[in-house]
């Protein structure tokens, strides 16, 4: 076994696809701590600061002081506190729905909730830059899977019309795209669904609290919530925490907990997360001033990356792609990038396609003008230096 493991790692590594683990030895913030060195956090989904917020470390502390650190069970066998009661009755309230339900990770979500709704005889049309959680419950469920470019509603449209007979069909789409920071054209989407009887079901996980004037996401930014049948999101990015969401009927909700087995056959998050979970909705729900701010830094910093003349792509959102192609020499620019005080990972295959490897940045509420500012300077220099600008 050592040998074939060995040879599959060589080969990663002549790939230039190597990846490692990195400590952190503070708390998500602008500024951390890695390896002994001070670096500018440009790489966290804790979009709004909200990891280390008192509020919410105080619930989580008078969870644990009140209910202890574990549930003891899975949700359907006695692991059921009443916390999650009480989250996932916000949760829908938040939402704009009749119902919701927490799973652990959104990676979970996704794969419990499309390979619960979706079998064999299914068609699930899936946008090309998809999450690998989506990518994954597709494969899982079965269902014949037609991927489509990505937002493009003219080519979705031809593909609907030529598909194959199916039992159900479902529309699958990334809300904030997670590496691209695209939004997806959730009017168009619901329009198609409703024109061709298809289901839709929305990823909001890099949207939920940043999009949309109460934080719901994509489908708020839009007003086309009720186009929606299936609300996916996470607490596990601008909420600060961990966890995934659906939202949407009571009937959807009902026959996820009979049938998704990513829901069933695991223990329940734990009680300080549940509680911070339910604290992290309240300030998100009425933290306008936060996405404010985070809107006003995201604007500036691309729009100074774009003068540079880095290419963002096509991004709309917080997630911003500096291309740079070569999955070796995005590794370099990262190094060269920590070595002058700026964390910013690189993305390579199969994350993104071959040939699009990237520093994603993530700008965040809580970055201070100097570390923006700051920030921009190093990363012309390294533009300069490895010829990217
Ligand atoms: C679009 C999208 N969906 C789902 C997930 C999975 O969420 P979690 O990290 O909570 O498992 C991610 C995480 O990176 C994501 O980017």
């Amino acid at each position: 076994m050592e040998d074939f493991l060995l040879n599959a790692l060589k080969k990663t590594d002549q790939e230039g696809l190597y990846r490692t683990l990195q400590s952190l030895e503070t708390a998500q913030s602008p500024v951390v701590v890695v390896g002994g060195k001070r670096v500018i956090q440009f790489s966290s989904n804790n979009y709004l600061g909200l990891t280390n917020h008192p509020a919410l470390k105080r619930a989580a502390q008078e969870a644990i002081e009140r209910y202890g650190v574990g549930t003891g069970a899975s949700r359907l066998i006695a692991g059921n506190l009443e916390l999650y009661e009480q989250l996932e009755k916000n949760l829908a309230r938040f939402k704009g729905t009749e119902s919701a339900i927490v799973f652990p990770t959104g990676y979970q979500t996704n794969v419990g909730t499309i390979s619960a709704l979706m079998g064999e005889k299914d068609l699930i049309f899936s946008d090309a830059l998809n999450h690998a959680s989506i990518v994954d419950g597709c494969r899982l469920c079965g269902a014949k899977i037609i991927i489509y470019p990505h937002r493009d509603l003219d080519a979705l449209e031809q593909l609907i019309k030529t598909a194959p007979q199916a039992k159900n069909r479902m529309i699958i789409t990334d809300g904030v795209f997670s590496v691209d920071g695209t939004i997806a054209p959730l009017p168009g989407l619901v329009e198609l669904a409703g024109r061709y009887g298809c289901w839709l079901m929305v990823d909001e996980a890099h949207a939920t609290g940043v999009l949309g004037n109460r934080g719901r996401g994509t489908a708020e930014h839009f007003g086309v919530e009720k186009g929606v049948d299936i609300h996916m999101g996470t607490f596990s990015k601008a909420l600060g925490s961990l966890g995934g969401y659906v939202a949407g009927s009571k009937n959807l909700i009902d026959f996820l907990i009979n049938k998704s087995r990513s829901l069933i056959y695991t223990t329940g998050l734990p009680p300080s997360v549940v509680a911070v979970n339910r604290a992290a909705l309240e300030l998100v729900e009425n933290g306008l001033d936060l996405r404010k701010a985070l809107w006003e830094r995201v604007g500036f910093f691309r729009n100074e990356l774009n003068r540079l003349g880095f290419n963002t792509f096509s991004s709309e959102a917080q997630i911003i792609p500096v291309i740079i192609g070569d999955p070796v020499k995005t590794m370099d620019v990262f190094q060269y990038l920590f070595s002058r005080g700026v964390l910013a990972y690189g993305v390579r295959p199969p994350t993104v396609p071959e040939g699009l490897s990237r520093i994603r940045i993530a700008v965040m509420a809580t970055h201070g003008w100097d570390d923006l500012y700051f920030g921009l300077q190093v990363l012309e220099e390294a533009g300069k230096r490895f010829g990217i600008i």
